[in-house]
């Protein structure tokens, strides 16, 4: 197979990248992405190219912008190259939460890089759990979109919380991933009336379900400040609830996030390896399962053109 693909990464997650090539049997091709002495992107792809099936693993995680810009900047470099077709392998695709205009004078930065990715020569996208799943109509070329569900699904029916199990959506955007989860853990379900203060605040008001004395997992696309979910265990455990578990995709844990998971009410976060955990994010309250096997699989069926859909049906 690698004689006929190439898997290449920037500086955002090759640990992802590796794990994912490995999964294909193979390694990551080499390619230089630094920096010159200015701070502009430096790349150079380091084996031939021409003719093959490329795909570029990088999430555009923090530093959001450096990271896209290497994600970009290699695709340019992979088409002057000739390579047969690119796909940009976005495990976590940044910029997502400003998808619309909700306010005067505001960008739709979603949208814009979107356009970005498809001038600079991507042929196709595959990405996991976009913040907003119209998202995959700013694109014009095909996009695959990928569902962490069934490596959470995995890890908590091992845990031995049926039964007793209510499924949490913090908004009501998340109700019907909430509700897919309910579905395969045989769970009951349960929303969080949240309201927003501000980008990096919410309050939970309500609880709108049957929580008490139940173990709740808490189900999110992202954990940012972990505002969202902190308020959200808050509002659990004034309704009476047992053990609140939160399973989040993406682990952005921006600012002091990781401090304040430890002091809440939340007894374990999962996450993905969709973004790089650094050492100083570690905690003995977040675990990290992995989607490489996902994405591996994903990308082994998108160059043997065959369906991807049985890697998300619910
Ligand atoms: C909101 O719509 C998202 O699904 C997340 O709940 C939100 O982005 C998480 O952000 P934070 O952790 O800062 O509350």
């Amino acid at each position: 197979m690698f004689n006929r693909i190439s898997i290449f990464t920037g500086n955002a997650h090759p640990k992802l990248a590796k794990d994912i090539a490995k999964y294909l049997g193979g390694k990551v091709s080499p390619a230089l992405v630094s920096r010159f002495s200015d701070g502009e992107v430096r790349v150079k792809i380091e084996e031939n190219v021409r003719g093959k099936d490329v795909f570029v693993v990088q999430p555009t995680s923090p530093p959001v912008n450096e990271n896209l810009m290497e994600l970009l900047i290699m695709i340019d470099a992979l088409k002057r190259a000739s390579a047969r077709r690119i796909t940009a392998v976005i495990p976590y695709f940044g910029y997502a939460r400003q998808d619309r205009k909700d306010q005067p004078r505001v960008p739709i930065t979603a949208k814009l890089v979107a356009n970005l990715l498809t001038v600079a020569g991507a042929d196709r996208v595959l990405t996991l759990d976009l913040h907003a799943g119209q998202i995959q109509g700013f694109f014009d070329i095909p996009l695959d979109h990928l569902y962490a569900i069934n490596v959470f699904v995995e890890y908590f029916s091992k845990k031995k919380l049926k039964n007793n199990l209510v499924i949490v959506s913090p908004d009501v955007g998340g109700i019907k991933m909430a509700r897919a989860y309910a579905k395969r853990l045989s769970a009951g379900l349960a929303i969080v009336d949240k309201r927003r203060n501000s980008p990096d605040s919410t309050s939970a008001i309500h609880i709108l379900g049957e929580v008490e004395g139940k173990n709740c997992v808490l189900v999110d696309d992202i954990i940012a400040t972990g505002s969202s979910l902190i308020e959200a265990a808050k509002a659990l455990k004034r309704s009476g609830s047992k053990d609140i578990y939160a399973a989040v995709t993406h682990g952005i844990l921006s600012k002091d996030a990781v401090k304040r998971i430890e002091n809440s009410d939340i007894r374990q976060l999962v996450i993905t390896d969709s973004v790089p955990l650094p050492p100083e994010k570690k905690s003995p309250k977040i675990k990290v399962v992995s989607v490489a096997s996902l994405l591996g699989e994903a990308i082994k069926r998108i160059h043997e053109e065959r369906s991807i859909s049985i890697l998300f049906e619910f």
